[in-house]
């Protein structure tokens, strides 16, 4: 059988992968995008980014009900939970998402295809389900396979008791004690799901500090914060094993007591998933990391194959892929396409958010960067205080003599917003002056950025 011809093949339809092959066939090439799940859409929107902040919210305004209300003077009693519902919503608005992929693919005329992609050679890919056979061909094939959960030796996983992600995001009920281990996104975020919905909660990190990568001042405001919220985190604690045990779980941690408990989710972190695709019949060889090394256009060393998001170096987030998605394709299409690095946010949606574009004040120490700061907390700010939502802050970090906006850090209500202009303001390379004189509306949150770039020339007005 001859195989089926198209331009461009991409496997994979995560955020990097389905954004790859929608833009591809609006710049008219014959697209075919291959993919081993049912549904669309990747662990972005099938068990990470969507399902886990559609349980953030319901799980925020369970909690809101239970204490947060009677401050504003609004009474509300016998407030109890209804899990199966919540999980349900959450899973509908998955389903919701997950088929508007699969209507974008029908509008743009994706050629879709679901099994299991693998090289046979250099521009043939090989789709196989349930004894199902498609042979594929194309000039460009883009790699958008995303990554997998990390393991950790002496962690037995049963997919029950000790998990992942995936069974966080759908416990049948609230345990009596969850261990989470590693306090980056995953943990922190989920943790935080668990713990609003009454569960004791022991986050147990091997760093001394939360969330390595975001700027240290931060993440130990934001640890505060935490503590105060209940979430019992023990840094410096390197767990050496995880098992199932009687009806629960036992957690060993070098040099301490076992911890007992009812479930553990184990979040140390993602590798790339490069498995099963073939990689050796088309002679491309992986970093010492796992990652497929790729040049400029992310191509790989083998000609008219190229690879995007999480199975490549940089953040594993959504829209650092989708941003490669775009470039790889128009740079096949048109010969030009680029992704800015110093402009991708973060964004870890805890209570309260917390939001980062651009270098971090570590990072600026270390590459000996004479930097300027401004910092402006949400205490002083109008909008907050109306609403209540007054911890954290806006911390901005501009070049000491051109006053270029270097890096933008929020912890605060709704920062994974407010970061759109910091985020912009890195983009078009702004001046902390630039940002200080932008007029923003009174009263807004965002207030508090020009604030902060006032604080980085000591003019601040409202501290
Ligand atoms: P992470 O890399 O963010 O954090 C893992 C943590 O586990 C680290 O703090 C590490 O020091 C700790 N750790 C490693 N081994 C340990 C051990 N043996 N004992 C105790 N602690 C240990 O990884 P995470 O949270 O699993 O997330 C995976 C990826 O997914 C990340 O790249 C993250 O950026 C991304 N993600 C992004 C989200 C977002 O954008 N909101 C949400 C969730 C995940």
């Amino acid at each position: 059988m001859n195989p089926k011809r198209h331009d461009l093949i991409v496997i994979g339809a995560g955020p990097g992968g389905y954004v790859a092959a929608l833009r591809g066939a609006q710049l008219g090439l014959d697209v075919a995008c291959i993919e081993k799940e049912p549904a669309l859409g990747g662990t972005c929107l099938r068990i990470g980014c969507i399902p886990s902040k559609a349980l953030l919210e319901a799980s925020e305004r369970f909690a809101e009900a239970q204490h947060g209300l009677a401050a504003f003077g609004v009474q509300v009693s016998g407030v109890s939970l209804d899990l199966a519902r919540m999980l349900k919503r959450k899973d509908d608005t998955v389903r919701a998402l997950t088929s508007g992929i699969a209507g974008l693919f029908k509008k743009n005329r994706v050629a879709r295809y679901t099994g299991t992609a693998r090289f046979t050679e250099s521009g043939r890919v090989l789709v196989e389900q349930a004894g199902e056979r498609h042979e594929l061909e194309a000039e460009h094939v883009v790699i958008a396979t995303g990554s997998k959960v990390a393991g950790l030796r002496g962690v037995e996983f049963d997919g029950d008791r000790v998990g992942t992600s995936t069974e966080a995001l759908a416990y049948p009920e609230v345990p009596g004690h969850l261990v989470v281990i590693g306090a980056g996104f995953i943990g922190l975020e989920l943790g935080s799901v668990w713990r609003r919905l009454g569960a004791r909660v022991t986050v147990l990190e091997y760093l001394p500090r939360i969330l390595p990568g975001v700027d240290g001042e931060i993440a130990s405001e934001a640890a505060r914060l935490f503590a105060r919220q209940g979430l019992e985190i023990r840094t410096e604690t390197r767990v050496s094993g995880a098992r199932p045990h009687g009806e629960g779980a036992l957690v060993e941690v070098e040099g301490g007591e076992p911890v007992p408990c009812d479930r553990v989710l184990v979040a140390i972190g993602r590798v790339p998933n490069t498995d099963g695709l073939g990689l050796e019949a088309i002679g491309l060889e992986l970093d010492p990391r796992g990652r497929i090394p790729v040049g400029p256009g992310y191509v790989t060393r083998v000609p008219g194959v190229y690879a995007i998001g999480d199975v490549i170096e940089g953040p594993m987030l959504a829209h650092k892929a989708s941003e490669e998605a775009v470039a790889c394709v128009e740079r096949i299409v048109t010969g030009y396409g680029h992704v800015n690095y110093a402009a991708i946010p973060g964004v870890c949606y805890t209570n309260p958010e917390i939001a980062s574009v651009g270098k971090t004040e570590e990072e600026l120490r270390e590459a000996r960067v004479l930097y300027k700061k401004g910092s402006f907390p949400f205490l002083a700010n109008g909008r907050a205080k109306s609403t209540g939502q007054v911890d954290g802050r806006v911390k901005i970090l501009a070049h000491a003599e051109t006053d270029r906006v270097l890096g933008v850090h929020i912890l605060g209500a709704h920062a994974g917003e407010l970061i759109a202009e910091a985020a912009a303001a890195i983009e078009f390379g702004a001046s902390a002056e630039d940002l200080a004189r932008t007029c923003h509306a009174h009263p807004t949150l965002a207030e508090a950025l020009k604030e902060a770039a006032l604080a980085s020339d000591g003019r601040a007005l409202h501290i």
